[in-house]
């Protein structure tokens, strides 16, 4: 079997507002491998997801991002999209004027024309809990935390990218969202499938690490002050987070 590597980041420095936030960000993620990026707030989890979406705002001063062999560093957003990078924003933005109906019609390829939505968007809508009168609603306008996460993961499932990331998908929802969330999160990875088998990857990012109860993760990286300091087995690492905070990790690195 050939493990191919789908995204990879070599040496990676960013600067946001004239502000150097990243630096030396070295990460590869497998196909078919799910990574999840741990840290405390302000270390730059949001910044390094924004840097690999190509937001023009986070300024790429140092290193390259490579996804499926070929360097996207100086791609748009737009571009990198249609290679197959999907996303799951910590705090999307509201679109007036655009039904989520609309969106979901464009993301999953069906003609915009067309009245209804497609039978099978519309079960997974139905999944996640949106009825017609929901997706009839403007984008995220008014929608509350746990609707506005189930909406990204929903719009996801219709975009199916091939490398996806979710910038806190688990923050600000119920237990029974959670569960809900990361069912569809398994599906969007292909976890049903044997990890040889499998050919979705994805990045999550949290700093409670709670979805991970759902969704199991192969590696872990843990991002302190814009460096990742340390990477390796979820649980362990989840367990020593727990234990003793991020100051732990601070310390350990002191250490080694
Ligand atoms: N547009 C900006 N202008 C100035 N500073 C910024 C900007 N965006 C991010 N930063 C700074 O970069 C640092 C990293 O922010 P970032 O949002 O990446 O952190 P995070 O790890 O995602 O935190 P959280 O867990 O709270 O979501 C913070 O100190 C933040 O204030
Ligand atoms: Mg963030």
């Amino acid at each position: 079997m050939v493990v191919k590597l789908l995204l990879e980041i070599n040496d990676l420095a960013v600067e946001v507002s004239g502000r150097q936030v990243l630096e030396h960000i070295d990460l590869y993620i497998d196909q078919g491998e799910t990574h999840v990026l741990l840290g405390p707030n302000g270390s730059g989890k949001s910044t390094l997801f924004m840097a690999i979406l190509g937001f023009p705002k986070y300024k790429v001063t140092n290193g390259e991002i490579i996804f499926k062999g070929e360097d996207i560093t100086d791609l748009t957003t737009t571009e990198r999209v249609r290679k197959g990078i999907g996303v799951s924003f910590q705090n999307p933005p509201s679109v007036r004027g655009v039904k989520l109906m609309d969106l979901l019609k464009v993301e999953s390829g069906q003609d915009p024309k067309d009245e209804k939505l497609s039978p099978q968007i519309k079960e997974l809508a139905n999944k996640l809990k949106f009825d017609q009168r929901f997706l009839d609603r403007d984008v995220n306008l008014g929608f509350s935390g746990g609707e506005v996460k189930r909406s990204e993961i929903l719009q996801l499932l219709a975009q199916k990218p091939d490398f996806i990331m979710f910038d806190e998908p688990d923050s600000g929802v119920d237990i029974e969202n959670v569960e809900l969330l990361a069912d569809q999160i398994n599906v969007l990875l292909d976890k049903e499938k044997k990890l040889g088998m499998r050919k979705k990857s994805g990045l999550i990012i949290t700093h409670l690490g709670y979805i991970l109860n759902f969704v199991n993760a192969d590696t872990a990286n843990v991002l302190l002050d814009g460096r990742i300091a340390c990477s390796g087995n979820p649980a362990e690492i989840m367990e020593d987070i727990r234990e003793e905070g991020f100051k732990g990790c601070v310390e350990c690195c002191k250490v080694n």
